[in-house]
């Protein structure tokens, strides 16, 4: 995996262990692998193709580079997949391997997908998440969203236990 840009080698500056390309087709089976270990209902390669080939729609990919010198392969961390319509961005999806979680790699996505969301003249993201996601509902809240409305039953759960969605939105 190749950074796009010299820019994109450190996420934030602050982390060298984290770099980040485009996630295009080509790495649709990693994003896919990345996916399972984050949700039940995983997404396959051909879902993750078929969502990367609306228009509007991008995804980025999070990395730990390899070390060559030791024969160490990158590492895929997380993604994120995002979908825009015209002035508005929905994060379709985002995770994060659970080995590499709490060390800043969904903020990393986040703020990659608010810098080209920005560049794009977007001006409003929006997400849903289960209510009891308290990890995902603490990233996103720490990044600025704030709930905007509710979807009741919007999950269903093994039992067929339904689960309520909170809407969240970040203006930027
Ligand atoms: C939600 C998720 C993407 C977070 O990714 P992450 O890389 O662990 O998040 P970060 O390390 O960037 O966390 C940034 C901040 O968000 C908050 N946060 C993230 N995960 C948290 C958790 N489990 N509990 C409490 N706060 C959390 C913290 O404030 C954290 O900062 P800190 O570690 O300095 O305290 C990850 O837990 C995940 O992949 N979950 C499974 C998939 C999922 O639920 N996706 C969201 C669907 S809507």
């Amino acid at each position: 995996m190749t950074p796009a840009n010299p820019n994109d080698g450190s996420a934030d500056g602050k982390n060298p262990q984290i770099a980040l390309v485009p996630l295009t087709a080509a790495f649709a089976s990693v994003a896919s692998a990345l996916h399972a270990k984050g949700f039940d209902d995983a997404w396959d390669e051909d879902a993750i193709i078929r969502l990367l080939d609306v228009p509007g729609a991008f995804g980025i990919l999070a990395y730990r580079p390899g070390d060559a010198a030791k024969n160490a392969e990158d590492q895929p961390l997380g993604f994120v997949l995002m979908q825009t319509v015209l002035d508005e961005a929905e994060i379709n999806t985002i995770t994060v391997d659970p080995d590499a979680r709490r060390m800043g790699v969904g903020r990393a996505l986040l703020d990659a997908v608010t810098d080209r969301l920005q560049e794009c003249g977007v001006n409003r993201i929006l997400l849903e998440v289960a209510v009891d996601n308290d990890g995902a509902i603490a990233l996103y809240r720490q990044n600025g969203f704030s709930e905007v409305g509710r979807r009741k039953g919007y999950y269903a759960r093994a039992g067929g236990r339904k689960v309520d969605a909170l809407v969240l939105e970040r203006l930027i």
